[in-house]
Order: C-alpha cells, then sequence, then structure tokens
C-alpha cells in the first residue's frame, strides 16, 4: 500500500511510525511533514487546506490511502475531494468533521442520539451587554466559556472568576464569533478514539491528556503538553459504556442524519460518579494522546486504518495490545502557549530516532541545516514500560538528554495516577 499522510504533527509522526511497522506499508508519504519525519517518508510539500492541492499529490505519488490528521483539511473538505476522485480516505468529510468544527452541531446530535453531555447555551455576536451579563449569571459557580469555533482547545476558559468568564465571552464575540457556555462537568478526563466507517466502532485503549501548560494543572491550556495510556483507574468496563452509550449512538445518528463519520471519531469525557458525559468530540486522532496509544497497539495500522477507509471495519478482528503502559510528554518551545519563540536550534533528536520514543512535532531545518523548532509544540517523547511508573522514567531519562534552549515540559505526566491521586 501506498500511503500519504497529511499533517505535520507528533501525531502524524507517530502514524507514519506504527505504519511503517506493518509489512503491507511499503511507500510511506507525507505532506507537508515536519524535519524529523525525513527518515521515514517521502515529504511533499501541500497547503493542508486545499482540497485541489492534496487530490493533485494523491494522484502525483499514485496513493491507495490518504490518512488525513489534523482537523483543518478535515473541516475544508479535503477528505471529501479525495473520495470524490476515487481515493479511499481516513477522515470524515465536512459535513461529518462538523461534530468537531461546529460545538453546536455536535449538542444537537448528542442530543438527538441522547449522549449525556453538558448543557449549553449560546450567546450571539449581536447580544447586548446586558444579555451577555444575564447569560453568565445562568451558570457558575463553575464557568465554562467556549469560542465555538475552531481553536484546538485554545479558545476555552474554565473558571471560578465570573469577571474572567466575562472577558472572554466578550473577547470572543468581539471577534465576531459565537460563545458557548456550558455547565461544569466533572471528575477525571477521558480521551477514548475510535475507529468508525458508518455504524462499525471500534475502540483503541482509553487515554488521558494534561492540557494545562503547566505542572499541577497550572496556567494556560494548551493543545496538550503529556499523555498516557490505559487508564488503570478506570472502572472495568468503562471502554465499552463509552462505546454503548456514546460512540455507537453518535454514529447511528449521524449515519441517520446522512453524514456518516468515516474515521476517527474522538470522544472527550468527563468520567463523573454516573459514568462518562461528553465534554467534546474531535474528527481525528488526538494529540498527544495518540502517541502514548499507538505505542501499545500491535495490529497493523495501515491496514487497520484502510479498514476503516473501505467500510470493512467489521471484518477486521479484535485488536492486539501490547500489555503495559505508554506515555507522552511533550517538549516544548520557549514562550508557550502564549508567544512562542521558534528558530532555536535542537540537539539530541536527528530524524531515525522513533525507536527510542523520540517524535518530532514542530521542527524545521534552518538555512544552515540545523535542527531547529518551528513550532510551540516541538518534540514528543514517549516511554514504554510493564508499568505506568517504568514508562514514565523511560520517557523522562529520554527527554533529559534533548538540549533545546528556553524549551519546557510538565514533569508530573501522569503521576496523579501514579500515585494513585485520581478518584471518581
Ligand atoms: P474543549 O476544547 O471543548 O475540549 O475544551 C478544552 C478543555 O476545557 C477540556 O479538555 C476540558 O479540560 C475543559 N472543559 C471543556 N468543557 C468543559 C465542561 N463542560 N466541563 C468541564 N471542563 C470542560
Ligand atoms: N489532545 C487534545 C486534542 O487533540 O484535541
Amino acid at each position: 500500500m501506498r500511503i500519504l499522510v497529511i499533517g505535520s504533527g507528533a501525531r502524524e509522526h507517530a502514524l507514519l511510525y506504527a505504519m511503517s511497522k506493518d509489512p503491507q506499508a511499503t511507500d510511506l508519504h507525507v505532506a507537508p511533514g515536519n524535519a524529523g519525519m525525513s527518515e521515514i517518508a517521502t515529504m511533499h510539500p501541500l497547503v493542508v487546506d486545499d482540497p485541489a492541492g492534496a487530490v493533485a499529490l494523491a494522484k502525483e505519488i499514485g496513493a491507495d490511502l490518504v490518512v488525513i490528521g489534523p482537523e483543518v483539511p478535515l473541516v475544508a473538505g479535503v477528505a471529501d475531494a479525495l473520495r470524490d476522485a476515487g481515493f479511499a480516505v481516513f477522515g470524515p468529510n465536512a459535513d461529518a468533521a462538523r461534530i468537531e468544527g461546529s460545538k453546536a452541531f455536535a449538542k444537537d446530535v448528542m442530543k438527538a442520539a441522547g449522549v449525556k453531555t453538558a448543557s449549553a447555551e449560546a450567546i450571539q455576536p449581536e447580544a447586548s451587554d446586558e444579555d451577555i451579563e444575564a447569560a453568565i449569571d445562568r451558570f457558575g459557580p463553575n464557568w465554562v466559556v467556549k469560542d465555538d469555533g475552531l481553536a484546538a482547545g485554545k479558545g476555552v476558559v474554565v473558571t471560578k472568576d465570573r469577571a474572567e468568564a466575562l472577558e472572554h465571552a466578550k473577547a470572543v464575540l468581539a471577534a465576531g464569533n459565537p460563545v458557548l457556555l456550558e455547565s461544569f462537568l466533572d471528575g477525571p478526563e477521558v480521551s477514548l478514539f475510535c475507529l468508525v466507517d458508518g455504524e462499525t466502532v471500534v475502540p483503541l485503549l482509553p487515554a488521558q491528556d494534561h492540557k494545562r501548560v503547566g505542572n499541577n494543572d497550572e496556567g494556560p491550556n494548551t493543545g496538550g503538553m503529556g499523555a498516557y495510556s490505559p487508564l488503570s483507574w478506570l472502572p472495568e468496563g468503562a471502554t465499552e459504556r463509552i462505546v454503548t452509550e456514546v460512540c455507537e449512538p453518535v454514529a447511528r445518528e449521524m449515519a441517520a442524519r446522512g453524514c456518516p463519520f468515516q474515521g476517527l471519531l474522538y470522544a472527550g469525557l468527563a468520567w463523573g460518579e454516573d459514568g462518562p458525559a461528553v465534554i467534546e468530540f474531535n474528527c481525528r486522532f488526538g494529540d498527544p494522546e495518540t502517541q502514548a496509544v499507538l505505542a501499545l497497539l500491535e495490529s497493523p495500522v495501515a491496514q487497520l486504518l484502510n479498514a476503516a477507509a473501505t467500510g470493512t471495519l467489521a471484518d477486521f478482528g479484535p485488536l492486539s495490545w501490547r500489555d503495559g503502559y505508554a506515555l507522552t510528554v511533550v517538549l516544548a518551545a520557549e514562550g508557550y502557549p502564549v508567544s512562542t519563540r521558534t528558530g532555536d536550534v535542537i540537539e539530541g533528536a536527528e530524524p531515525g530516532r522513533e525507536a527510542d520514543g523520540i517524535l518530532h512535532a514542530g521542527t524545521a531545518r534552518n538555512a544552515a541545516g540545523e535542527l531547529v523548532s518551528a513550532g510551540g509544540r516541538v518534540l514528543n517523547v514517549i516511554g514504554v514500560g510493564d508499568t505506568l511508573e517504568e514508562a514514565r522514567d523511560k520517557a523522562y531519562e529520554t527527554i533529559k538528554t534533548i538540549k533545546l534552549e528556553g524549551s519546557h515540559y510538565r514533569t508530573d505526566i501522569a503521576l496523579p495516577a501514579v500515585e494513585g491521586r485520581i478518584s471518581i
């Protein structure tokens, strides 16, 4: 199989590495990719949200399968254009990608499917100050204020401070976007990734992300600073509950609406006293959870994604997993997520170190050919072990060997789980 992966982060690097171990993946291509992928795939330039450009590239390569990593091309209709041109695509069409792209659409689908989620109220940009204040006062004492557009987790403020909630709502509205206010969902967060091809839903192992920039969940939200899998603190049967209570009903509802989901349905949940409630859906693999989850998956990943892309998931058979745990830590550039500095030289992370657990996210080559930072999240370091502690130790040992001036990472990824501090 000749496979084209669209995207450029550590998630796409993890997908490429996982597929490179599948004997049926004979030829890997990536667009636009990053500097760390040069040993594993042929790199091509691409503007990721340009459907015509993606089709032209897939034709040039003669791709048997196109795997779309990020949400931006999915929302922009890149999967539609590729499918129309006859390619097998892993990733939903634009109408199905609304499950991530429009929080209002996601709420509507959940309501129709009877899926538990936070109650929500939208405020439109034309609302008066009085209306905004009144809406704010219908929520609290924990406010959840969201930008109803794509903001990669960064458009959300969760706060106990009414003034901060109001300020964020006004800022989003001033930018011309609707605001979504939500009731606060209590309980530890779970990310469950499900392969979906219409109505067949195949779950991967549950993972937990760490979204705040600092230790102890302090500081602003980011795209994700680290993750681990599986989650030993979840009750037995948790994955099956999420599949039957959340993912299958949503997949059925979307199919019934004429926008069947094909690709990766990511359920972001809070596990409360009564079980799972949905915080959000994403229409693609999560980053950085994927890097941990795929490190444990032993089934042939290219064949698995191809089965989802061609509607044959039901025949794929059970997935096989390595016992134990995987953990990933994100090495971020100076200033991330507030004012990221890029262009700094990276030492100790040359391409080709996937087996050591080093994946690239925001990296590039400078004019002198040196490896440099080119984004907020620069590298991902993965550790795998029989215990979560061992996985942690391995990842942190490796990350210490990498040099990037001004960089930072959380030192407490999975620590609450290791110390038994997560309870439901
Ligand atoms: P989102 O972009 O919707 O995933 O939100 C980013 C983060 O904000 C989530 O991962 C949660 O940590 C938090 N969050 C969002 N919505 C809620 C909610 N209704 N209750 C509690 N926390 C939330
Ligand atoms: N890890 C959060 C996300 O991928 O949206």
